[in-house]
């Protein structure tokens, strides 16, 4: 009997999931990094979440580990080169928070646009004086551009909703997609430069961490508001609070943030910010998805099947 560990509670019963299986999982809340280590200390399996930092000194901890199963679909917390070398498989859940993300980018957006934690705050303060012609004024979306920075899954998906909103779409990524949904491939400079709406969907990596710092902040339109559904250390925080501080950007909307749950002071007192709780793949549907994908990784592992989201398939090789 394999022991799986699950570093919190999951939208399924997994436990239940995975029959036969030794599942160890804490009745609430979340495991510390401490629980972890210990528990690693036995686990054939890991069920880990973005918020648990998987390194070198945790895998040190695991002798037997065979699996992580990241309950995301971005690994940027898991050190996949020290999992590689000592033959670990990892798992991740693309696909199935594809929809529940991009909707939530489109909320963001329009919430930006639209200014409506502004207009709703006033309502609820009781200081709305009745309907007035210059009020709230915000965006039309109809006619603008926006640019994607990513053209994977979500952000194709982002790309589709734009249609049925009358946008013009343009992407940045290292190469053209083979399938980009109708949205025309151009530098970073040009999108920077063109787009209105700026969406940010690519993963964190050495290549794209601050990736907008203050000098790329400086070259969007002053309008431009900038959307972050896909990780915080995307962007420069303090640098983006500046501009918005200097009138130098249109808006924010930011989903996730470079120390979660931390969020930066500075983007807190910022002006024309939409900010939420990283909840882009927060939907029960969604969520239950996420869950049995990470459940089914860790039982193709165990035994012996190739888990059909790896990461890292070179690992797979080497097992
Ligand atoms: C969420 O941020 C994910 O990577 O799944």
């Amino acid at each position: 009997m394999a022991t799986v560990l699950v570093t919190s509670v999951l939208a399924i019963d997994a436990a239940a999931a995975l029959p036969g299986h030794a599942v160890v999982a804490p009745a609430r809340g979340r495991l510390d990094r401490e629980a972890l280590l210990g528990g690693l200390a036995t686990a054939d399996a890991l069920i880990c979440l973005l918020t648990d930092r998987i390194d070198r000194a945790l895998l040190a901890a695991a002798p037997s580990l065979r699996i992580v199963a990241n309950h995301a679909v971005g690994v940027d917390n898991v050190d996949v080169t020290a999992c590689t070398e000592r033959g670990v498989l990892v798992a991740n859940t693309p696909d199935v928070l594809t929809d529940a993300t991009a909707d939530l980018t489109w909320a963001l957006l329009l919430a930006a646009a639209r200014r409506l934690g502004e207009a709703e705050g006033v309502l609820r303060a009781g200081r709305w004086s009745g309907w007035e012609p210059t009020q709230f004024l915000g965006v039309e979306l109809a006619g603008r551009t926006l640019g994607i920075v990513g053209l994977g899954r979500i952000g194709r998906a982002v790309a589709r909703r734009a249609r049925g909103f009358g946008m013009e779409v343009i992407y940045a990524a290292p190469r053209p997609a083979a399938d980009d949904d109708g949205a025309r491939h151009v530098s970073l400079d040009a999108l920077c430069r063109d787009a209105d709406v700026v969406s940010l969907h690519c993963p964190a990596t050495e290549a794209t961490r601050g990736m907008f710092d203050a000098a790329r902040l400086a070259t969007l339109k002053p309008t431009a508001i900038l959307v972050n559904t896909a990780r915080g250390a995307l962007i420069d925080e303090p640098a983006l609070a500046a501009a918005l501080a200097a009138g130098k950007l249109g808006a924010a909307a930011l989903d996730v943030f470079a120390s979660e749950p931390s969020v930066h002071p500075a983007l807190l007192a910022a002006p024309r910010t939409v900010l939420l709780p990283h909840i882009g793949s927060a939907t029960r549907t969604t969520r239950a998805k996420m869950g049995q994908l990470c459940v089914d990784a860790v039982r193709d592992a165990l035994a012996g099947r190739r888990p059909a989201h790896l990461v890292n398939p070179t690992a797979w090789r080497l097992a």
